[in-house]
């Protein structure tokens, strides 16, 4: 029985109708709330004389995408239409990022706007949630001074949602409900998924790593594994639900499955995820560097499902940075997996994430990332100035990079960095290559628009009926970042 069906399944029967509290357990007690939640927005919609609609706005990783992919499933099992527009929205919920300052900046320059649309709109309910909420300054700071917000949730709290909501439309105040850890996984919650052929698969959470600059230990947790089973049965059911690819997501994939009962390496994993039926493609993010096993780069080699891209975050071409940092590799032994990765799998792509101005990067530092980016070529990297984030052990180290410095190097790292990928890109002129189709092409009806096995988009001729398959398309014109196709088959 699919989620939905068991979740209709108890709102449908007698323990439900006859219930006096909600039930201890879970998810039925989720399930409860969604029922009581379902009343109250029905009771809401008769008072204002429309249909309430949510919007949920994402800020950061594929991880956080896949939290509003939960979110956004209780609310619309509970009866909200979703939105993308915050103006026609009776519910906004900000599921926010803090990896760098500006994005906690960019948060509360919101906040303003949010506050205006409340004004105009007292019924509004505003919901923050997201690993900036993760951080007792930044719940504070709210509690003090945007006294309009309704509910801020941390982490540990998704699965929680619709009691929190209840919660807040029973008590008229502010609901804070912020764990420090998990107090128990709850799997059996409806979903909506951005896009009904592909999807991301959570496989591990939180981070050991404690990389000097990172925030992310502190507001995600301890490293903790997905049984493999329960990941490979909700493959499965993603399969049945016509998804043909996913994405296995962790913070550091190549660590999974060490703290489990019966330790299983994350190449196993993906030899029992490839045997699903029906699932077409395979990627995973991220990848640390230390982590990376041989043993893997076999398995990638040898799956014809898992796609030939690999991001692996370098931060700094600098052994002296990277011991700083904390990543337990040096220049020589990234470059030595560059290496052995390229000889497995010849035509792989990589890409990376690269720090600029870490405390204490000089430039003969900075020179050695820029020599690492044209050793690589990497076929696109994701460049970020360092942000210095309070409670980490960089945040404290002295020689912090002046401004001016770390900007000249960053469009100095900018112009190699570009001029590696357009010379990647352009490998592949000319071949027939298969592309899933994701969506309608942006500038023009009559194209749709896909993605390589490599990640590189494609766009190409063609009807909105192929959203979803698997295409082969010939590769004819390169512009820069992507590629003009055309196509020879449908499969
Ligand atoms: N400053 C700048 N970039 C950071 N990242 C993580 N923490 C910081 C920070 N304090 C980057 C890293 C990581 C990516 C997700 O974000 O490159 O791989
Ligand atoms: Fe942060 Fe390092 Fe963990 Fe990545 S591996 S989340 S950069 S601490």
């Amino acid at each position: 029985m699919s989620v939905l069906d068991s979740m209709e399944a108890y709102l449908a029967s007698d323990d439900y109708q006859n219930a006096l509290q909600a039930p201890d357990v879970e998810p039925l007690r989720q399930y409860y709330y969604v029922g009581v939640l379902r009343k109250l927005r029905a009771q809401k919609e008769e008072q204002l004389g429309h249909p309430l609609y949510a919007c949920t706005k994402t800020f950061g990783c594929q991880m956080k995408a896949r939290d509003s992919e939960k979110i956004e499933g209780i609310l619309k099992s509970a009866g909200y239409h979703l939105t993308e527009k915050e103006e026609e929205a009776d519910v906004i919920i900000y599921n926010t990022c803090t990896v760098r300052e500006n994005a906690n900046t960019r948060v509360y320059g919101r906040l303003g706007y949010l506050n205006s649309l409340k004004k105009k709109k007292p019924h509004l309910m505003i919901i923050l949630c997201g690993c900036m909420m993760q951080e007792a300054h930044v719940v504070e700071k709210i509690q003090k001074s945007y006294r309009f917000v309704d509910l801020i949730f941390g982490t540990y709290n998704v699965y929680q949602l619709a009691e929190l909501m209840v919660r807040r439309m029973q008590s008229k105040k502010m609901v804070v409900e912020i764990w420090n850890k998990e107090l128990g996984i709850v799997e059996e919650l409806p979903t909506e998924r951005k896009y009904s052929f592909k999807s991301g698969v959570n496989i591990m959470f939180g981070c050991n790593n404690f990389c000097s600059y990172c925030i992310v230990p502190y507001v995600r947790g301890r490293e903790r594994s997905r049984d493999p089973k329960e990941i490979v049965e909700e493959v499965k059911r993603l399969a049945d639900d016509g998804v043909v690819e996913i994405m296995l997501l962790g913070q550091n994939v190549n660590s999974y499955g060490k703290g489990l009962a019966e330790p299983v390496s994350f190449a196993q994993l993906l030899r029992m995820v490839s045997e699903v039926e029906g699932i077409k493609r395979i990627r995973f993010m991220t990848s640390h560097p230390k982590d990376l096993s041989q043993e893997l780069i076999d398995a990638m080699a040898e799956l014809p499902k898992v796609c030939k891209h690999l991001h692996l975050p370098v931060q700094s071409g600098s052994s002296r940075i990277l011991k700083q940092m904390n990543r337990h590799y040096t220049k020589e032994q990234y470059l030595d997996l560059v290496k052995r990765l390229r000889e497995a799998i010849p035509d792989i792509s990589l890409t990376t994430d690269i720090i600029v101005g870490f405390p204490g990067e000089t430039e003969e530092d900075f020179e050695e990332t820029i020599d690492v980016v044209k050793q690589v070529e990497y076929d696109s990297c994701y460049t970020f100035i360092y942000s210095k984030r309070t409670g980490t052990p960089a945040a404290k180290m002295e020689n912090q990079v002046p401004e001016d410095v770390i900007k000249d190097r960053f469009s100095r790292l900018l112009k190699v960095v570009g001029e590696s990928s357009e010379k990647r890109t352009g490998l592949h002129l000319g071949q027939t290559v298969s592309v899933l189709v994701e969506e309608p092409n942006e500038q023009d009806d009559a194209m749709v628009t896909g993605r390589m096995d490599n990640n590189l988009l494609v766009h190409f001729r063609g009807g909105k009926r192929l959203i979803g398959q698997i295409v082969d398309v010939q590769l004819i014109e390169c512009r820069g970042f992507y590629y003009i196709g055309e196509l020879v088959l449908e499969n």
